[in-house]
């Protein structure tokens, strides 16, 4: 039986239902209630170790497993022993050793939440490895799609902009593949990845044809931090040939929703107006996370109902 959460290719179409009538249940549950907390995981422990930068990746594991009444430790990085060198196994057993049930792991190196969970007892959930992957970010834009459109099947969604360093993009292209999605990648030729044509998506280059055509539109950073390479002339050029303004939105179709993961570089890959128009589910996307996260802190510590598979 599987303990962990580490990509989305580990949950399959029941594991992922699973999860997401489970949050809609959650959701419901704690609707207009004054007192937003559950008992569920009282007693349970949850490490948050974060050897990246995160704002709401971090918080929403945080408040999610403090809604369950889990107890919480935020680990950072710095300020830790691992700026004394201490390695990832030896963090690891330290907070295994003090009594963590659950680790959340971010980290910069692709495979570390895979490494640790070869070295740990309790469960370890990908909270975003590298490039690789960030399964619960995918399950959260699932569960906004599916609040929005009613449905996942069929739907079609077009993810647009720096796929080659989107571990956003790796794991929503899996899952939304698994839930019967059909996913268009949009982007400049240099930042898709070496064999992408092996993935379950087309590829375009060109988004002005695409979005007619979609249901949902997926904007990505654009993640500088990861660039050692100049991948296209300039930001002007970006933003004008792969950036979703106004004028491009009024292109989609009237029902169709405009996402982003955060953080945005306003301006760049989404004008402001866009970010703020009624069409973008970007601060719904925040709130549904909570909701997601605490349905796979509860399926994987203390829920009975999770069939066979990745997140039992
Ligand atoms: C994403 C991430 O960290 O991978 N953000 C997030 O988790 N909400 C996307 C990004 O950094 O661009």
């Amino acid at each position: 039986m599987r303990r962990h959460l580490l990509s989305a290719a580990d949950l399959d179409l029941g594991d992922a239902t699973l999860i997401l009538d489970t949050a809609e249940q959650i959701d419901t549950a704690l609707a207009g209630r004054e007192v937003k907390k559950l008992p569920t995981l009282r007693g349970r422990t949850v490490v948050n170790l974060f050897f990246e930068d995160s704002t709401r990746t971090r918080i929403s594991f945080e408040l999610a497993a403090k809604r369950l009444s889990a107890d919480v430790i935020n680990f950072a990085a710095k300020g830790s022993s691992v700026s004394k060198g201490e390695s990832l196994k030896d963090t690891a057993l330290t907070l295994e050793a003090m009594g963590a049930d659950a680790i959340v792991c971010r980290h910069s190196a692709s495979g570390a939440p895979h490494r640790l969970a070869e070295w740990v007892q309790g469960s370890v959930i990908n909270a975003g490895d590298g490039t690789h992957e960030h399964p619960t970010q995918a399950l959260l834009d699932a569960y906004t799609i599916r609040r929005r459109l009613g449905r996942l099947d069929a739907v079609r969604v077009t993810i647009v902009g720096d796929v080659l360093h989107s571990r956003v993009a790796r794991s929503n292209v899996v899952l939304l593949d698994t839930l019967g999605a059909q996913v268009t990648l949009v982007a400049p030729p240099t930042l898709l990845p070496v064999g992408v044509e092996s993935w379950p998506a087309e590829v375009s280059y060109d988004l002005d044809a695409v979005l007619p055509k979609a249901d949902v539109v997926m904007m990505l950073r654009v993640q500088q931090e990861r660039m050692n390479a100049s991948y296209f002339p300039s930001v002007r050029e970006y933003s004008r040939r792969y950036g979703l303004d106004a004028r491009r939105m009024a292109t989609l179709p009237d029902e169709a929703i405009v996402m982003h993961p955060g953080p945005m570089n306003r301006g760049m890959e989404i004008a402001a107006e866009v970010a703020d128009s009624v069409r973008s589910t970007i601060v719904e996307q925040v709130s549904n996370g909570l909701s997601v996260r605490m349905a796979v802190l509860y399926l994987l510590l203390g829920g009975a109902h999770m069939p066979d598979g990745a997140v039992a």
